[in-house]
Parts: structure tokens; C-alpha cells; sequence
């Protein structure tokens, strides 16, 4: 049983293949949280929790004269509002009297089989062979009749549990929601460091350490996105937690829009984490019978390292956000028009261009930005979103037909969010964008944001898809997002409904989302945001893959694309074959390493192969048929960091092993360039350690220990930023 309820202690516990999670209903009932972390058997260790009188930390009035019992020490799963938890806290309301007090205490639990469903909301689903169930925790207010459902998603086999919770007014009155966190998770000690992912438009998910200290430390986005900046999954590792040893705990929220992650050390030395939506700008009436629902977080523990955190996440995101049929057949290798032609193009030069791209062995080619209204800069026609016959003048199915005889399927740009000023749309629907009146609106990349709070903008992005995609024979859609929301304010809504907005605009984007991926299961999606800035467990729900930056820059994407490993599979992450001088860095650096660093990945390429010589084409024709050859592998098998990019070796490794640990894949990307260089050597994971390996390209035959021991020589003396890639596979006896 994977839930268990003991009715004579009152615990709860959650177990999953490796981990249990324990839950106390104490004698006035409030939640208690006792104990994450490493699979235990017992059905209650709630003496874990010991109390204390400390001065300043109150009691409940009915705890009576048991001055150890105080809310402002105690572990608990959900945290009341006012009430003497001084700590951050899970819920913020204002009541119909004024006052902002939650109370909640334990009313109701029920426990059954199969997850928990979400209004509107995506989240984790069990894959073929797991199967999850669900404990509901209702925590009632008697004052005001507010109640709060606390939902755990217990994944047995894939060792993950997800969080949600809902709010539902079962008072009288009106009362307005100011704040409500998905997870709370409260830790009796703090010896942890916070890693979390961020960084800026096209140097994304940078990993960051910190260790904890007194007071919070903050993490989010204001920016209506998950953003380039922060990113909504963390790990709160046990110091000295490595790749391969130690305790570490995952959040991953299922949200694209604005997100908080909080971490505190208290005066006692413990730790509380919260996840949800950011509460600035936000607030949510609630009239009497009404609810709320919370996005999901998504939780793993994993006492092998960081590898195995991120293998716990790999694992249950290919299988479970996502039910596009790409999760499980192969992806097309794309080349896509952007970084080629930017808004330069004819037909006959994308003709001539998927023509070419034949030679590089692609399977799909995509136009990018400017094929339609009067988009011949980003300045304009964001919203026209009819075929510019000045350019195409055969249409899209015209283009696609003759993509299609080149044996290539076709793919193209949309950017269904957003709005120029200067368009046709803009001239018919002013009051569709969000802008505040009376205020100039920000202006960014030229562009305002439609309000997909709104039901008519939701049909006409619905309908405008469905439209392009049934009027041509279209595979592929890079559904882009080119700004930070500002002005949020609705035309239609209410005054006291504007901090609803930037949920109901995310609310807006995964209906049409969820419709139009659905009307079209055959169409692949990729999911993108200026690169890297809505990069979310969320998106990753609708998209198989989202571009994970606008930077190609072979040296750069290893930070960026090292970062993602942790949290998500590399078979989500869009990673691509651009030309040299780098359009971002200006770096030049070799084809082939930026092969192998775009093989960290989707794989495609993004440049104008007519461009390129024969020699560089064969080169690439290859690097797809490598690629092509090793998919299953790379998409499938276990990921493994061997050297980070920040490390000063001068070297970057990672490699992917085969489930049954019968085949690997290692790249190793040189760095930096030192005289008189010191020998470095690669030590490689996962492998059989019993068994025989062939590395070929080096012709040794060595045994997994000695890989794994001594490990591979690093040619340290090759030229600046070359790549090595070794396939091993394991020598029958
Ligand atoms: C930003 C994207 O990340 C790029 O790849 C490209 O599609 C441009 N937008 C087009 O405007």
C-alpha cells in the first residue's frame, strides 16, 4: 500500500519505491510534518517532534499550559495565517471581517486510488506500469468556514510525490485569497544548500549554490512567465551532497506563469520551503461555495546524489507530463530558417534552402518568424496572422507541397500570444491586448501582450492555429513567447478582479494549449520563449521539447544545457547546429563540437546550408546519422554529468547509458587551453562494472571498473574547444 493510515496513531504514511513521507494529526489538529526522506517501515516516528518553550514563540489557546506547543517551532505540513507561525507562510487571506486569520485543522482525509484531477492545470501522470494514489487532507477554519484540501500524488514506482492544494470557501462570506502555496515542507534541521537555476535572455539556467542561512532567501518570477531569470525547479541538497552521494530534495512546479520559492532557516535552526504562485499582484475573491486550485509541485528524494535526483525527474517526465506521441516515436531532426534568413526570405530562397538541407540528412524543415501580414521586421504584424503572398506567393500549402516532394515535412513559427501595435488586429481589437488605461503601455521587442484571460482571445488563437494547421500539410509548431507581461489589466474584468489576471491569462494558455495540441495529435510542438524563458515542467506538459535558448554557442550551451540536466531530460531540450562566427558570442568553434553539444539534446541545425561546403555538409550529414543512430540512447537512456563546464579542468564530460547498461555515449568538449598542460582523466558512471566494454574511436577494451576507476585520458593537446564523442558498448564473453 502506498498510502497507510494509522488510526490509532493518526499518521499517515506516504511510501514510494525508496522514500517515505510521514504526516501527524496532532491532539488539536493541526498537520505535523515528521519525516521525508529514506524508505522506513514505521508506522509512526512522530517522537522525532520534540517541543520546546521558547520565549516569543506563543501557544494556541487550547494548547493550555503546554508552553512547548507552539506553531512557531512545530513541523507542519500547511501553515495557518496570524495566528503565531512567524515563519513564511502557506496561506495569506483577508476575511469578510477584516482580519487575515487561517486556522486550519484536520476536519477529513480520504485515500484512493489514482491521482487526484485538476481543473485546468496540467500535471504528473503515471506511466505504463506505475500507477499512483491519493491522500486528501481537508484542513477546516471553523471561524470562517475556509477550508483547505491538501492533495498528495503518490507515485510508487517512479519514487515521486506531487503536491497540490485547494481552496474552497465554505463560508458565508466573501473572502479574498491573498496567497496560497502548493508546498510547505518544513525540515527539523537547516545543513542545506539551496541549488537553484538562473540567469538572463540567452544565458539561462546557470546553476547556483548557496547555503543556507539565517532568514529567507528568495526565489521567483514577476514576469507573468516562469522566465529566463529564475527557473521553477530547485533542489535543497544536505550538505556536501554531491553528484554521487548524499540527500537531496526536488521541487519541480507545473507552472508557467509567476512563481515564488522560498527558503527559511529559523531562530531554531530548521528549514521551511515553499512553492507556488508569487503572491505579489496576486488576489483571488472567493464568494461562498467557491474554490481555488493550486498548481502542482512535484517532489523527489533521492539519497544517491544529484544524479539520482535528476534520473527520479528524467525518468517521470518522459514518461508522464506530456502525451504527445513524440514522447515515445521518433523526433524529426529539424533545421530551422531563423539564424539562416532572420525575416530575409522569398519562397524561392526557402526552396532553395530545404533543398539543400537534404544533403544534412534533416527530416523536417521550419520557417521561423516573418511569414506573415506585414512582418518584415519584428516591428510589426504580430496578430495578421495570415500568408504574406508578397513572399510566399503559393501559400503555405504551396511552400509545404514543394517541402514535401524534397521528402522533408514542413514546420513553422507562431507567436499566438502576442501583439503589435502596429497590425491589423491591434486596429480592430485595441482593447484585446492588457494595458491599463490612461497609462502608455511598455513596450517590449516592439510588441504588447494579448489578455488570454479572455474566452474571445482564447478562440481567436484557438482558431487561427487550427486554421494554419488544417491549411497546409504542417508537422512542426515553434509556439514562441517574446516578452515580460506589465500593465496586467483586463478590459473585461472587474476592478477587484485584476490580481486574477496573470492566472487566468496562464489558465488561458494551457486551454488552448490542451485543445489545439489535442485537435492536432500528429503535429509536433516546440515550445520556446525568447530561447530558455518559459522552460517549466508546466510547458513541458503540451511540448515535447522547448528551445532552450537563443544562444547556439557551442560553449556557452554547455552551461546552459548542464543546468537543465538537472531538473529535465535532455530529449526536452531544443538544441541546435549554428554557424560560426557565433550570432550570439562571435566565437568560432569546431563543427563537430557543436554537433556533439547540440546531440546534448534535440538536435537540429539553424543555418543556411547553402552557405556551407561540401566538406561541412558531409560533416553534418554525418553528425545526423550519429545522431539518428544513437536517439534511443540519448533520449532514452540514463543521463550522466561527468564534468561540469565550470569546472577548471578544462574539460566539460556527460554521458548516456543505456537502461541495461549494454551500450554508453560519452562527449567530452575541452574548455579552456593551458601550456604545459596537466593530464586530466575521465572517470566514467553507470556502467557494469563486471563487464567488458569496447570504447570505439579508441580501440581499448577495458572493464567497466577500470572505467570507472582510472578512467579515460583526456587529449588535453587537442585544438581549442574540440569535442571527442566514444561509443562504448559491452563485449560479449
Ligand atoms: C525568438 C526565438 O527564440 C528565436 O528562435 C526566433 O524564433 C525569434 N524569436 C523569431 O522572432
Amino acid at each position: 500500500m502506498a498510502i497507510i493510515f494509522s488510526e490509532e496513531q493518526k499518521v499517515f504514511s506516504l511510501r514510494t519505491k525508496k522514500t517515505t513521507y510521514q504526516i501527524k494529526i496532532s491532539h488539536l489538529g493541526y498537520l505535523l510534518h515528521v519525516y521525508y526522506g529514506d524508505r522506513i517501515e514505521d508506522a509512526d516516528i512522530s517522537e522525532v517532534i520534540v517541543g520546546h518553550d521558547r520565549g516569543f514563540s506563543g501557544n494556541p489557546n487550547q494548547a493550555g499550559n503546554d508552553r512547548a506547543f507552539s506553531l512557531d517551532t512545530l513541523p507542519q505540513e500547511f501553515t495557518g495565517a496570524g495566528l503565531g507561525d512567524y515563519r513564511v507562510s502557506s496561506i495569506d487571506v483577508q476575511n469578510h471581517d477584516g482580519s487575515n486569520a487561517f486556522d486550519g485543522r484536520y476536519e477529513s482525509h480520504r485515500i484512493y486510488d489514482g491521482k487526484y484531477t485538476m481543473k485546468g492545470l496540467p500535471g504528473l501522470r503515471a506511466a505504463e506500469g506505475d500507477h499512483a494514489a491519493t491522500l486528501e487532507i481537508t484542513l477546516k477554519d471553523d471561524v470562517t468556514g475556509l477550508r483547505v484540501i491538501l492533495c498528495y500524488g503518490v507515485f510508487e514506482e517512479a519514487d515521486i510525490i506531487t503536491r497540490t492544494v485547494l481552496v474552497e470557501n465554505g463560508g458565508q462570506d466573501q473572502i479574498l485569497l491573498r496567497k496560497i502555496m502548493s508546498v510547505t515542507m518544513d525540515y527539523p534541521e537547516s545543513d542545506f544548500d539551496l541549488i537553484h537555476f538562473d540567469g538572463r535572455h540567452a544565458m539561462e539556467r546557470e546553476m547556483h549554490r548557496d547555503k543556507l542561512a539565517f532568514g529567507q532567501l528568495s526565489l521567483g518570477s514577476m514576469r507573468g512567465a516562469s522566465s529566463h531569470q529564475h527557473n521553477p525547479f530547485v533542489i535543497l541538497a544536505e550538505s556536501g551532497t554531491d553528484e554521487d552521494r548524499g540527500g537531496c530534495f526536488g521541487f519541480s512546479f507545473v507552472y508557467s506563469g509567476n512563481f515564488v520559492c522560498t527558503v527559511e532557516k529559523d531562530q531554531v535552526e530548521q528549514a521551511r520551503l515553499v512553492m507556488g504562485i508569487h503572491p505579489d499582484r496576486f488576489t483571488w475573491p472567493m464568494a461562498p461555495g467557491e474554490s481555488f486550485q493550486a498548481p502542482e509541485v512535484i517532489m523527489a528524494y533521492s539519497s544517491e546524489g544529484l544524479t539520482g535526483l535528476s534520473h527520479i525527474y528524467h525518468d517521470a517526465f518522459r514518461t508522464g507530463l506530456c502525451d504527445s506521441r513524440f514522447m515515445k516515436e521518433k523526433r524529426p531532426v529539424l533545421l530551422n530558417s531563423w539564424e539562416a534568413s532572420y525575416f530575409d526570405f522569398t519562397h524561392d530562397s526557402l526552396v532553395a534552402m530545404a533543398k539543400k538541407a537534404v544533403a544534412l540528412g534533416v527530416d523536417l524543415f521550419v520557417l521561423d518568424d516573418g511569414w506573415f501580414g506585414e512582418r518584415h521586421d519584428d516591428t510589426a504584424a504580430l496578430g495578421d496572422w495570415n500568408v504574406n503572398y508578397e513572399k510566399l506567393p503559393y501559400g503555405l500549402d504551396g511552400l509545404t507541397k514543394e517541402v514535401n516532394a524534397l521528402g522533408l515535412e514542413m514546420g513553422l513559427w507562431v507567436e499566438p500570444e502576442m501583439i503589435s501595435e502596429d497590425s491589423r488586429l491591434y486596429e480592430l481589437h485595441p482593447e484585446w491586448c492588457l494595458k491599463i488605461p490612461g497609462r502608455p503601455v511598455t513596450r517590449s521587442r516592439y510588441q504588447l501582450v494579448l489578455d488570454l484571460s479572455r474566452q474571445d482571445v482564447q478562440d481567436f488563437i484557438y482558431d487561427f492555429l487550427d486554421r494554419t494547421l488544417n491549411s497546409a500539410n504542417i508537422s512542426y509548431i515553434k509556439w514562441d513567447m517574446n516578452r515580460s507581461i506589465s500593465e496586467v489589466f483586463s478590459a473585461q474584468a472587474q476592478n477587484n478582479e485584476m490580481g486574477t489576471i496573470l492566472h487566468k491569462y496562464i489558465l488561458g494558455l494551457y486551454a488552448i494549449l490542451d485543445k489545439i495540441t489535442h485537435a492536432h495529435p500528429d503535429v509536433l510542438f516546440e515550445g520556446c520563449s525568447g530561447g530558455g524563458g518559459r522552460f517549466d515542467a508546466g510547458m513541458l506538459c503540451y511540448h515535447p521539447q522547448i528551445w532552450c535558448s537563443d544562444n547556439t554557442d557551442a560553449i556557452n550551451r554547455l552551461k546552459i544545457q548542464y543546468g537543465t540536466s538537472f531538473g529535465y531530460p535532455v530529449s526536452s531540450m531544443g538544441a541546435h547546429v549554428s554557424v560560426c562566427p557565433n550570432h550570439q558570442t562571435g566565437r568560432t568553434v569546431p563543427l563537430k563540437t557543436r554537433g556533439i553539444v547540440a546531440m546534448n539534446g534535440t538536435f537540429g541545425y539553424e543555418l543556411d546550408p547553402n552557405k556551407m561546403t561540401d566538406e561541412e555538409l558531409a560533416e553534418c550529414n554525418e553528425m545526423t546519422q550519429t545522431f539518428k543512430k544513437y536517439n534511443d540512447l540519448i533520449f532514452n537512456g540514463d543521463y550522466y554529468r561527468l564534468e561540469s563546464p565550470y569546472s577548471r579542468k578544462g574539460f566539460a564530460a556527460w554521458a548516456f547509458v543505456s537502461k541495461d547498461k549494454e551500450e554508453a555515449l560519452v562527449n567530452i568538449v575541452l574548455t579552456d587551453k593551458e601550456a604545459n598542460s596537466v593530464q586530466r582523466y575521465l572517470r566514467l558512471k553507470g556502467i557494469q562494472e563486471d563487464a567488458f566494454y569496447e570504447v570505439e574511436g579508441l580501440g581499448y577494451c577495458w572493464s567497466g571498473r577500470a572505467l570507472m576507476k582510472a578512467g579515460i585520458p583526456i587529449n588535453t593537446g587537442a585544438g581549442e574547444y574540440e569535442a571527442m564523442q566514444y561509443h562504448l558498448y559491452k563485449r560479449s564473453l
